[in-house]
């Protein structure tokens, strides 16, 4: 599925039918975003299909450049993307658009018909399981097929996927993990934003991250990098142990560190997700050393990574998957 650009004027190109535009916009809205702020909305116009993220949700202390607001925005736009593949077209899209508007994230219009791939097919099917793995992993092996897979999708996003299996790396990380977990713990400020975005049992909330969704430990067991504590010692969490090694550990870095390099992570961690799930592999996030400018430039020096790291990710398989809610397409849409 590959994103086109329209600046041809002969090609053909349609606005989304209204009919179908709530369909796609709940497609989008499965994507993953930070601390499920689901941060974004959707406008129809008579010619687009326009993206922008959603101001109210931003979050002030943990992400005050908004750099995980965009790689949200950007899921959800891979999300939309490939709703309209299985409605049988290419999808047309306009990345930032217009300079002089940049809260416009994207357009989006029907690009040629063309029916879905079998391969799109499989990361559709996989929609509804995709979700982050805070729980156990199962001792089944991740193939080493499928990380090439993952770095495959990471590149025709527009990114990379930097896998990190020599021992010695893996421990410099994961101390900078637990070093910025540490420092975000001790943060009055930062603590009180989890906290507005964590849900208790039997909430009806269909955003934020439900207590189902995580432990109430925040010991990481070995192998694992230190999680990003939800819980703040409030007895919400009620996923179990976290036991069974995670397989693989990797970092998905962008060339630059601009909102489009943003936009293409989001893109690219989505597609590379559902490529995971597809398989019945999962992944755990840990973004709380990119939060810190300090942290996040120590990761990127320490580990030599050739690009600027957007997300941290450990992938490994699992037989049960519970999604989180999302708010209904009507909620996000103008
Ligand atoms: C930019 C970004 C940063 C995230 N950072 C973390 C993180 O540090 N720790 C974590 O457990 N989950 C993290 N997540 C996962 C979100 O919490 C998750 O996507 C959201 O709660 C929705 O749940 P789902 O992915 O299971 O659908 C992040 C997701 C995104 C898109």
């Amino acid at each position: 599925m590959t994103e086109t650009v329209a600046r041809d004027p002969g090609r053909q190109e349609l606005p989304i039918p209204p009919d179908l535009i709530a369909a796609l916009v709940a497609r989008a809205a499965r994507a993953p975003s930070v601390h499920n702020t689901q941060p974004w909305r959707f406008r129809a116009t008579p010619q687009w299909l326009e993206l922008r993220a959603d101001h109210a949700r931003d979050l002030p202390q943990t992400d005050p450049a908004r750099r995980e607001e965009l790689i949200s925005c950007g899921a959800a736009l891979y999300g939309l993307r490939l709703a309209i593949r299985e409605i049988g077209y290419r999808p047309a899209v306009r990345l930032l658009p217009d300079p002089a508007r940049p809260g416009l994230l994207a357009l989006v219009r029907l690009g040629a018909a063309a029916p879905a791939t079998a391969d799109e097919l499989r990361l559709l099917a996989a929609l509804p399981r995709r979700h982050t793995h805070r729980g156990a992993f199962s001792s089944v092996p991740v193939p080493a097929s499928l990380l090439a897979g993952l770095q495959r999708d990471a590149a025709a996003e527009g990114a990379a996927l930097v896998t990190i299996a020599e021992p010695a790396r893996y421990q410099q990380l994961a101390d900078l993990v637990a070093a910025a977990d540490q420092a975000q713990h001790r943060d009055v400020a930062i603590r009180r934003e989890v906290r507005r975005w964590t849900r208790p049992r039997g909430s009806p909330a269909r955003d934020g991250v439900p207590g189902y969704a995580f432990p109430r430990q925040r010991q990481p067991a070995a192998g694992h990098l230190a999680q990003r504590d939800f819980d703040l010692g409030r007895g919400l969490g009620m996923l179990g142990g976290r036991g069974g090694r995670p397989a693989a550990t990797a970092v998905l870095i962008t060339a630059a560190d601009d909102p489009a390099d943003w936009l293409r992570a989001g893109q690219a961690l989505h597609r590379l997700l559902l490529r995971a799930a597809s398989h019945w592999v999962f992944a755990s996030l840990h973004t709380q050393p990119l939060e810190s400018p300090g942290f996040r430039d120590e990761i990127q020096a320490r580990l030599a990574l050739p690009g600027n790291p957007q997300m941290l990710l450990q992938f490994g398989h699992s037989h049960t998957a519970a999604a989180t809610a999302r708010r209904p397409a009507a909620d996000v849409l103008d």
